[in-house]
């Protein structure tokens, strides 16, 4: 079958303005958009950039606008979207160039929830066994693979870039609901601030946009259950 594609196209260092470059690929239906892209890249216009790396849904790299919806070119087959592909940059963030976007403000946010473990003692001595029920707490949040998928689709967040979105409070999930973490309260903070929790609506794109599968608006409930039931300073 052919596969029409139209690619938006933007190089801030030279254009203007963005334009979008239209391409025509034969293409099997199990195809993923990613193929496509690597086609048009090896053989019609090698100047057309996007991230990607593992290729397999891991990295999280390859995040961009399908058909309107943000997912990762690795995961999407071409019977899944049709044979007239419009492929756009994630929203919200700076265009390095073409489909690549700057990820710092992204990267940013998630530093300033503390993404990392804090444990009690200095040199423990022993293990720090958890119950398999104190695992499950977090279970969910542990599958996050960074690709910006969610915040990117955010309303929220395209109206605020400040808002700390919802990739980061997956991962402050992570650590806040791990009984052995010593930082909770510390990360409750930075998320009961202006542009923490209290910027999420319930709009449910994050979790609609998560290639893991990740219950991403449940997991900003957990946090604002959190909040409002502990003490804060
Ligand atoms: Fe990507 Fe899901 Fe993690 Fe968001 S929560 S960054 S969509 S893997
Ligand atoms: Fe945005 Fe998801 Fe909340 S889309 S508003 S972070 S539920
Ligand atoms: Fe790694 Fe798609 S290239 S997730």
């Amino acid at each position: 079958m052919k596969v029409k594609l139209k690619i938006f196209r933007y190089d801030p260092e030279n254009d203007k303005k963005p334009h979008y470059d239209k391409f025509v690929v034969e293409a099997e239906p199990t195809d993923r958009i990613l193929d496509l892209l690597e086609w048009i890249k090896d053989y019609q216009d090698g100047t057309i950039s996007y991230r990607r790396s593992c290729a397999h849904g891991v990295c999280g790299s390859d995040a961009m606008r399908i058909n309107g919806v943000n997912r990762l070119a690795c995961k999407v087959l071409v019977k899944d979207v049709g044979t007239k592909v419009t492929v756009q940059p994630i929203l919200g963030l700076p265009i390095e160039k073409d489909l690549i976007v700057d990820m710092e403000p992204f990267f940013d946010s998630y530093k300033s929830v503390m993404p990392y473990f804090v444990g009690g003692e200095e040199n423990p001595q022993k293990e720090q066994l958890q119950s398999p029920e104190d695992r499950e707490r977090f279970d969910d949040t542990t599958k996050c693979i960074l690709c910006a998928a969610c915040t990117t689709s955010c309303p929220s967040f395209w109206a605020n870039g400040e808002y700390v979105g919802p990739a980061a409070m997956v991962n402050a999930h992570r650590f806040i609901f791990d009984s052995r973490d010593q930082a909770a309260a510390e990360r409750l903070k930075v998320l009961n601030d202006q542009y923490g929790v209290y910027r999420c609506h319930t709009i449910f794109n994050c979790t609609d946009a998560c290639p893991r599968e990740i219950q991403v608006t449940q997991a900003i409930g957990d946090l604002k259950k959190a909040i409002a039931t502990s003490r804060l300073d």
